[in-house]
């Protein structure tokens, strides 16, 4: 098992990972003096696959348990869900010290995320991360959200937990789709900071895919630790430095919002996002066509898909400038200037950011 530490001053906190890491659960809370009641919000897929032993690990060690289970899908970042979630831990908050548990995916902890942040201005949060996706992104990073019908995560806060707890034995009944949307973000990381870890994906695409235990802590405590650099240098994406994690993002949230968070995974989503990036930063004369090819190659290896279907230039277009990352009438894009190195550049022409979408679509 491995400790690693975000450091954000009163904020810091620490990362388990490695396997077993939940089983410490109980004993990491009392250390934090966190409360004395467990809100645990979750989907049903995860409550039946590890519901019973979180709520047995918990209740052994005293804390009072209630369980709260929300949709299955992006749909549960939803004003909805949220409000309901909220009101029925306002209805059974009574005389107590609440903490919110995020149990599940990205979607449970960026719901479960929005969540504890605005109820009572902000209760303590936990993230215990079930996918790999939100193993190696979203739990880290104190990013929260909800989404609109205009468009993805535009309601949230930055609101960091008190703890994650990143055991990677919940990884084995992961779909492989699911397996693959995670690595989507992992070869994110690779991309855009660390030539070393791209090349250590090349070599070991398949091992990481039939969730070899190895292949999988060295990654997913590689991606633990360039994030959290990333995080402390500008927690609130203020610097201009956060914002290479957005490597993908902004075609890759555009895809989500034309196809209504229903046709493609986030990872794929942000698969073709990079594929686009890294045509944006050839055409522009930053990055070589051979390192573009390699992240084709790697993106292809690990099955992601690299063409959408189906879908219309200007609608994906039109969904870009809504995005929040693009500045006025300015668009934005995270581009490569090599394997390892990313830099954010403004303004690129239309026709260019055209190009590069129809080598995805
Ligand atoms: N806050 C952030 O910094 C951040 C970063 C990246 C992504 N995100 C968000 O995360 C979301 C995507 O997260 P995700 O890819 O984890 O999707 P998800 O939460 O929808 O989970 C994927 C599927 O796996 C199932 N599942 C979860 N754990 C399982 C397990 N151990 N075994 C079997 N099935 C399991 C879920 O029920 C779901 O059907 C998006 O909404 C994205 O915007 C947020
Ligand atoms: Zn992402």
């Amino acid at each position: 098992m491995e400790t690693i530490t975000v450091n954000l001053g009163d904020r810091s906190y620490s990362v388990i990972t490695g396997e077993g890491a939940v089983d410490q659960t109980a004993a990491r809370l009392k250390n934090l003096r966190i409360g004395s009641d467990a809100y645990i919000i979750t989907n049903a897929v995860v409550e039946k696959l590890y519901g019973k032993r979180l709520r047995s690990i918990l209740k052994r060690a005293g804390f009072g348990v209630r369980v709260k289970v929300v949709p299955d899908s992006e749909r549960s970042k939803s004003m909805k869900t949220a409000f309901d979630v909220i009101r029925d831990l306002a209805s059974s908050d009574i005389n107590k010290r609440t903490f919110v548990i995020a149990f599940g995916g990205g979607v449970i902890g960026d719901c479960a995320g929005f969540v504890a942040a605005v109820y009572k201005r902000g209760i303590p949060l936990v993230h215990i991360p079930t996918t790999l996706l939100a193993q190696v992104d979203s739990s880290v990073g104190g990013k929260t959200a909800i989404d609109l019908p205009e468009g993805k995560n535009l309601v949230g806060a930055f609101y960091q937990p008190r703890i994650v707890i990143s055991d990677i034995a919940f990884l084995p009944s992961l779909p492989l789709r699911q397996v693959r949307a995670g690595c989507a973000e992992i070869i994110k990381y690779a991309a855009i900071s660390d030539a070393g870890l791209f090349s250590f994906l090349e070599q070991n695409a398949a091992a990481i895919l039939s969730a070899d235990r190895e292949a999988l802590v060295h990654v997913v405590n590689r991606c633990i630790r360039i994030k959290a650099k990333i995080v402390e240098k500008d927690e609130r994406e203020e610097k201009g430095l956060r914002t290479i994690l957005n490597f993908g993002h902004t075609v890759g949230h555009a895809i989500e919002t034309v196809t209504k968070y229903t046709v493609y995974t986030h990872g794929e989503a942000i698969a073709f996002g990079m594929l686009a990036a890294a045509e944006i930063s050839v055409a522009s004369g930053m990055l070589d066509k051979g390192d573009c090819a390699r992240l084709r190659s790697l993106i292809a290896d690990f099955a992601l898909p690299v063409r959408a279907k189906n879908l219309d230039l200007d609608k994906l277009i039109a969904a870009q400038y809504r995005d929040k990352k693009f500045s006025g009438s300015r668009n934005r894009f995270v581009v490569l200037k090599a394997i390892g190195t990313a830099v954010v550049t403004e303004d690129v022409p239309l026709q260019i950011l055209r190009k590069a979408l129809r080598t995805i679509l």
